[in-house]
């Protein structure tokens, strides 16, 4: 009888899974042990970086010392810094936990295409950045649900070895899920990329880490992961946007109230009435949970935030979506309310990185129409926009410890197809 239900059960699940060619997906990883040896009290630790503003980009890194400087020292040349900025800083605590000072310091104006060395807070190493280009063509790397196990360093370790400007992360970072010191094993495990090409990032769920009656959410991620949100004239750190290239960004919040009548839905709406198409041809948009899922974990889960903000997307014709949320991969055709769309947006979940959770294997059948491709196995995406008419996307698997490219799509934008020209240009 056993025997039969294990053979039933196996049926059951190779007839709701999708299983590409022969692959066998390897198991989760261990979380990383990350231990710091403090070398001196103000030594900088958790060193990265991200946009702030027009040719700005923001410097922040913790300290154990609650007096270190918060000067940024830097230059185009090694060893030999020109300019100097100072910012500010912010501390926190949880539970019985209490954070380093952690400093954010905007430095800028910087050249386009150009690296900087850069040292934190007077002593410490050198470290080295580069700005984006400031047109086309650019790369992002794209990678959710990271965690810091085995995968995610295998993940790292692939989005190092490409040629990318800028990381973008739809949530779900450190799964330190209220455990304070893995926020800064996080900030230690990605610190060698996360110093050298700005990281932008949206919450997902592992970062509200809300105690009821004793602490509000988002306290480790608002203090740790600032934002360019006052730069795009956000009240809040859970959704801002910014422009790279020729390309319009906008990172949303899934959990920051979405509906019609709140703060998030009101400043969407003003940011996409001054996208101007000419000036940023590509929209993308981020945010945790997908819309199009037919993975059967989290599924639904996205539908209220679609009911409400799509309208407004489809409208401002965005171009590509990414979320993750969901341990697997997803790319859709493009797609608006449910149905293929040639001014729709193409939907891509890669929610993927690595996280101690393992992989969600299980998908509805059959698979949707506007479903393209879709895998439950770790990796990341690379996004080259070429120019203003096409973009090269492609999804890298982390067979084992090499990365595989094992889906990828060249992608016209919507600005070439007509639909900006064809569509109502303001926005419901
Ligand atoms: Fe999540």
């Amino acid at each position: 009888m056993k025997e039969l239900k294990l053979i039933l059960t196996v049926l059951l699940l190779l007839s709701v899974t999708t299983i590409a060619d022969d692959y066998v997906r390897p198991q989760p990883r261990k979380t990383l042990h990350l231990p710091w040896h403090s070398k001196s009290s103000s030594y900088p630790q958790q060193v990265h970086i991200s946009f702030a503003g027009d040719k700005h980009m923001r410097v922040t890194w913790i300290t154990d010392d609650t007096s270190a400087p918060s000067v940024v020292e830097y230059g185009t040349l090694p060893g030999k810094y020109g300019s100097v900025a100072e910012g500010e800083t912010t501390s926190y605590s949880y539970l019985f936990y209490s954070s380093g000072k952690i400093h954010h310091t905007v430095i800028g104006p910087l050249e386009p295409n150009s690296v900087y060395f850069y040292r934190c807070g007077g002593e410490g190493p050198e470290f080295e950045l580069k700005t984006p280009p400031s047109q086309f063509p650019i790369t992002f790397a794209v990678a959710g649900d990271l965690g810091q196990t085995g995968w995610t360093k295998s993940t790292l370790d692939h989005i190092d070895r490409c040629k990318y400007d800028v990381n973008l992360i739809p949530g779900d970072l450190s799964y330190a899920d209220y455990i304070q010191h893995r926020w800064d094993s996080f900030g230690r495990l990605v610190q060698p990329l996360a110093s050298a090409r700005p990281w932008m990032v949206t919450q997902g769920n592992h970062e509200v880490e809300h105690i009821p009656l004793i602490k509000d959410g988002f306290i480790s991620y608002n203090s740790r992961w600032k934002m360019p949100f006052e730069e795009s004239g956000s009240s809040s750190n859970l959704y801002y946007s910014f422009e790279v290239a020729g390309a319009h960004i906008i990172m949303l919040g899934s959990y920051a109230d979405y509906d019609e009548y709140s703060e998030q839905y009101t400043w969407l709406k003003t940011d996409l009435s001054k996208v101007d198409r000419k000036r940023t041809p590509w929209l993308l948009v981020l945010f945790h949970v997908p819309w199009y899922n037919s993975n059967t974990a989290h599924q639904g889960e996205g539908g209220d935030m679609m009911q409400t903000m799509e309208p407004l997307l489809y409208a401002a014709n965005v171009d590509l979506v990414f979320a993750g949320h969901v341990h697997a991969y997803e790319r859709s055709k493009r797609v608006y309310n449910g149905r293929l769309d040639p001014c729709g947006a193409v939907h891509i979940t890669i929610g993927d990185g690595g996280n101690k959770e393992g992989l969600a294997h299980k998908y509805i059948t059959p698979q949707p129409k506007w479903s393209d491709f879709r895998e439950a196995s770790f990796g990341h995406g690379e996004l080259k926009i070429v120019n203003s008419t096409h973009a090269f996307w492609s999804w890298h698997r982390n067979d084992d410890d090499e990365p595989v490219k094992s889906d990828d799509i060249w992608i016209n934008s919507l600005v070439s197809s007509g639909c900006v020209d064809q569509k109502r240009t303001e926005i419901p």
